[in-house]
């Protein structure tokens, strides 16, 4: 057996579960009816377009967003009705990697991983100069503790972001585009970093990120959003197989399968250029999102309905 048939033949436990979520900004769904679970341990890579609703997502699994409909369970906790006090319990259980690293400039390395343990916890210092130097030693920073965000490199700070998102050792860490901005050599550092991170921490992972190498270097399994939907949610494997389908076997898939195989392949032809020539030019300069013009289109949402199916 394989080690991917090993993890399936486990029994996989739910650590986030997300149930028929909306949530609309000024009246408009940015994300329409999502499902699905994390597991504990894997890595799920969340993908799509620029705007199709990934980080809005994330920032209703950690709940910084109010959610409209449905709900979000993180560790067994509806964090929809969860009070103040359990949200914070919760809190400490998930690490953030945000686009920039969000260091504080006037910290040292240092410092700016031992605060959120600081905050959260009544360890002695001297405790905590062992925690962050364990966290350090991770990303490979330790010889860097005492300098500061603005004497080191872009990768470098994604490192020590990663450091102090794993602070108060986290059972799962959330990453939003964490290649952003990087060139591909500290790109794919980063990469492997966070297999390292999973492996060692054992930590359950949920990485946004449109850039197909890195999501194929790191997922277990992938999601596939679309304009405020999840198409799917699949083993690796799946989009493995529909990103080298030859050519002349297109015909033979489903319409979301061949967007998403357009989308993998970054392939200037095919279903998501051809929506966008065909979304009206006036709408367009107006502004009009295609999410607009769909919910104003209910054929369309029909076809994708059925298609799901
Ligand atoms: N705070 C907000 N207020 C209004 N609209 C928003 C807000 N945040 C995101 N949106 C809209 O929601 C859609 C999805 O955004 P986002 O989740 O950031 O997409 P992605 O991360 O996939 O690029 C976009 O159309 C965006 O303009
Ligand atoms: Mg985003």
């Amino acid at each position: 057996m394989s080690p991917g048939e090993t993890a399936q033949a486990e029994e996989r436990r739910p650590v986030i579960k997300v149930r028929d979520l909306v949530k609309r900004f000024d009246g408009r769904a940015v994300l329409d009816g999502v499902n699905f679970d994390v597991y504990e341990g894997e890595t799920l890579v969340i993908m799509g377009g620029s705007g199709s609703g990934k980080s809005t997502m994330l920032r209703c699994m950690i709940g910084s967003l109010v959610i409209d409909e449905g709900t979000v369970e993180l560790f067994g906790t509806n964090i929809c009705t969860a009070t103040e006090a359990e949200m914070n319990e919760v809190r400490k259980r998930f690490g953030i990697l945000f686009q920039s690293g969000a260091l504080f400039n006037s910290m040292t390395l240092a410092e700016n991983v031992a605060l959120p343990i600081q905050e959260h916890t009544d360890l002695a210092p001297e405790i905590i100069d062992i925690q962050v130097k364990i966290k350090l030693e991770l990303v490979a920073l330790r010889e860097h503790a005492e300098k500061y965000p603005g004497e080191i490199s872009g990768g470098m700070k994604k490192r020590a972001g990663l450091a102090r998102a794993t602070a108060l050792d986290p059972r799962i860490l959330f990453y939003d585009e964490p290649s952003a901005g990087l060139d591909p050599v500290t790109s794919a550092e980063i990469d492997h970093l966070m297999i390292d991170l999973s492996k060692k921490l054992s930590v359950t992972s949920v990485v946004v990120t449109h850039e197909m190498d890195s999501a194929f270097a790191v997922a277990d399994r992938m999601a596939m959003f679309d304009k405020g939907r999840m198409l799917c949610v699949r083993e690796k494997a799946y989009f493995e197989r529909l990103r080298d389908t030859p050519e002349e076997s297109v015909p033979e898939l489903s319409e979301d399968e061949q967007l998403i195989r357009q989308f993998l392949r970054g392939d200037p032809i095919g279903p998501i250029t051809a929506r966008k020539v065909a979304s009206n030019y006036a709408e367009d300069l107006l502004g009009l999102s295609e999410t607009d013009r769909i919910d104003k289109t209910p054929s369309v949402v029909t076809t994708r309905t059925k298609a799901m199916k």
